[in-house]
């Protein structure tokens, strides 16, 4: 066990500039200016404990506490000209990064760093509520933290020391803003989200517009706009909903929808005067708005609103040019503050301890399926053949599944350490499997499980929507499957989808690789002008066969059927349209008791991936 050496330079190098000691600088690129108005707002999503930034990836290289810092200047430059400025979060703050998982408990380092930001409105993300003491860290930690500014509109939670069934945190509230004085209802929603453990509550968001306290924020005259921000994709029947909703009783009040989940930028336009902005994911991303022309309470004649919308890269460089500050003038004592904070806690955690060193980068879109450079191919060769054996079963073949959105990120070549474990395997789930499983039945199995879009539909009704196969980007392309909604009104496309799309030809050589983002706004939202990266759509799921230790090359007759445990739900259903008669519920059993995919991750790097010294 040894330590990496950005470790030891951190003791050295002085405290100049903010981000993480172990943090790659940022590159200059060129950029695009941001366009202020009455009312500003920063956003936040899906950032899965990554609140020390990407240490390797220079884009998206600063840190929570720099953003502690960024927020506090672009409110002084606000409130300079008599604007306002909010600052949102849209939930999934849990889960995805050292930082977060590997406390026990977990998140208590996150939880401390995260209040450090003054957050004017924030919602729960689905991460939140898949296990009992995580909503309840929520409703005990978190709401109290950001008490007043936290909402849950369609949330509730059994109260851990009552046993009661109470709001998560109020539904809604009404304020005004201190600068403009606009007056504006806010809203906290989750889409509608079945995985969540017993003892919180989803209420759809479809039921929940039509409840008595919704109906009458939505009537109250005196509102200068709507504010709905959720963990909701933008692109979603949800937000159609109460978009619908609030124009059938107001039909010219400014609406703000701030969404996420699916971890792409993107911006839609509902109408003239309602948008929506989703912020990527993972601390890559700060959305930026303004809303300029709005009526105010001491102005409340109706006005036209102009709407608009940046992508701000997470790094130095954007930031010093967004507030016209530089190294010297730009960190804030109370940001360097949180930025020390993170560095102590990620010592406190060993998230720079060295595993083993990749030889090379392995991608999970960016390269094609499967390939040299796929990570996936990489699992489904390397990995698992390797890895998977389980003591009871050890001459038994085996042929292991796993769902390709239980890798959340890259790998880059270089040193592995305990913090990239966890980013690309944060889950706790290990494996479970069917004994003596006919091989060709088997194989049926993975094609059923990646073909078959049935599969899903029976599988959400049954609670396997949960766990999104693939990872979450993949979710907002248009699908070989037609996107059913029949009740969408034709005002925005549920398919259009804005991540990195794959362009080639008129990118210039200097430009650093990121987002190229098209949205209803055009293709100007990032505020980094950078070159295409190219995205591949992965399969559901990979397999790698296993073969028994007597396992010539010929075919076996039977194979144990192993999967990632909270697939489960899909492979049953699988099972069934692949003519397996069992029921899994009895047959059945843990495999490899005690292991993990991340702990048999951690095994195989080990073993395999040696640094040279
Ligand atoms: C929830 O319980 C698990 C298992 O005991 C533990 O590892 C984890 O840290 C707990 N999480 C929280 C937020 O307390
Ligand atoms: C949740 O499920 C557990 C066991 O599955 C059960 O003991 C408990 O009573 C349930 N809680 C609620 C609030 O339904
Ligand atoms: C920074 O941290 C120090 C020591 O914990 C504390 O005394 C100080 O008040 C903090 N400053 C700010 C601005 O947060």
């Amino acid at each position: 066990m040894f330590y990496s050496s950005s470790i030891l330079l951190s003791y050295l190098a002085t405290a100049a500039l903010a981000s993480q000691p172990s943090a790659s600088d940022p590159i200059p690129a060129p950029l695009r200016d941001l366009k202020w108005g009455q009312l500003n707002f920063l956003h936040t999503t899906d950032t899965h404990g990554w609140l020390a930034g990407h240490l390797q990836e220079p884009s998206y290289s600063a840190d929570w506490g720099d953003y502690v810092s960024f927020a506090t200047h672009m409110r002084e430059k606000a409130e300079a000209q008599g604007w306002d400025l909010l600052v949102i979060d849209t939930g999934d703050r849990v889960e995805g990064n050292g930082l977060y998982d590997s406390s026990e408990p977990k998140g208590i380092y996150t939880a401390e760093i995260l209040k450090q930001q003054h957050i004017d409105l924030l919602s729960s993300g689905n991460h939140e509520l898949y296990k009992q003491n995580t909503s309840e860290a929520e409703f005990l930690t978190t709401v109290p933290n950001f008490r007043g500014n936290y909402l849950a509109s369609n949330i509730d939670i059994y109260d851990p020391q009552t046993q009661q069934l109470v709001p998560l945190a109020p539904r809604y509230k009404k304020f005004t803003t201190k600068n403009q004085g606009i007056r504006i209802v806010a809203f906290g929603f989750l889409f509608d989200f079945t995985g969540n453990a017993n003892n919180t509550v989803v209420q759809p968001v479809e039921e929940t517009i039509k409840e008595d306290w919704f109906q009458e924020a939505i009537r109250d005259k005196e509102v200068d706009l709507f504010l709905v921000a959720g963990h909701v994709p933008v692109r979603s029947k949800e937000y159609l909903a109460i978009f619908k909703e609030i124009r059938n009783i107001r039909w010219d009040t400014p609406i703000q929808f701030f969404g996420g989940h699916w971890h792409i930028r993107d911006y839609v336009k509902y109408d003239t005067q309602a948008y929506g902005l989703a912020s990527g994911r993972f601390m890559e991303t700060v959305g930026f708005m303004s809303i300029d022309g709005l009526s105010t309470a001491a102005n409340p004649s109706p006005k036209t609103p102009s709407f608009n919308r940046k992508y701000i890269d997470n790094n130095l460089f954007s930031y010093y040019h967004h507030t016209g500050l530089n190294a010297d003038t730009f960190p804030t004592a109370h940001g360097q503050n949180v930025s020390s904070l993170i560095e102590k806690s990620r010592r406190a955690l060993h998230l720079d301890l060295v595993h083993g060193c990749a030889p090379k980068d392995l991608w999970m879109t960016r390269a094609k399926y499967p390939s040299e450079d796929s990570i996936y191919s990489w699992l489904e060769k390397e990995v698992l053949p390797g890895s998977v054996h389980d003591a009871s079963r050890a001459d038994k073949p085996a042929l292991a599944i796993i769902n390709t959105g239980a890798i959340r990120f890259d790998i880059f070549k270089g040193q592995f350490t305990q913090d990239d474990l966890y980013i690309v395997s944060p889950f706790t789930s290990g494996f479970r499997y069917v004994k003596d499983v006919p091989y060709s039945v088997a194989q049926k199995v993975v094609e059923v499980l990646n073909k078959q879009p049935q599969v899903f539909t029976e599988a959400s009704s049954s609670g396997a929507q949960r766990v999104p196969l693939t990872p979450p980007e993949q979710l907002a392309f248009p699908r070989d499957v037609e996107y059913e909604d029949s009740n969408a009104a034709a005002s925005i496309d549920l398919r259009k989808a804005a991540p990195q799309v794959p362009l080639s030809g008129d990118s210039k050589p200097e430009l650093v690789p990121g987002y190229t983002t098209h949205d209803d706004a055009g293709n100007d939202g990032d505020d980094t002008v950078h070159s295409p990266i190219s995205f591949y759509r992965v399969p559901n799921c990979i397999q790698a066969f296993v073969p028994g230790p007597s396992e010539g090359s010929s075919e076996p007759e039977t194979v144990d059927l192993v999967y990632i445990d909270f697939i489960e739900p899909y492979v049953t259903i699988a099972a069934k349209f692949a003519g397996l008669d069992v029921d899994f519920q009895k047959d059945a059993e843990v495999y490899m008791p005690g292991e993990t995919l991340t702990s048999t991750l951690l095994r195989w790097v080990q073993k395999n991936w040696e640094c040279e010294q």
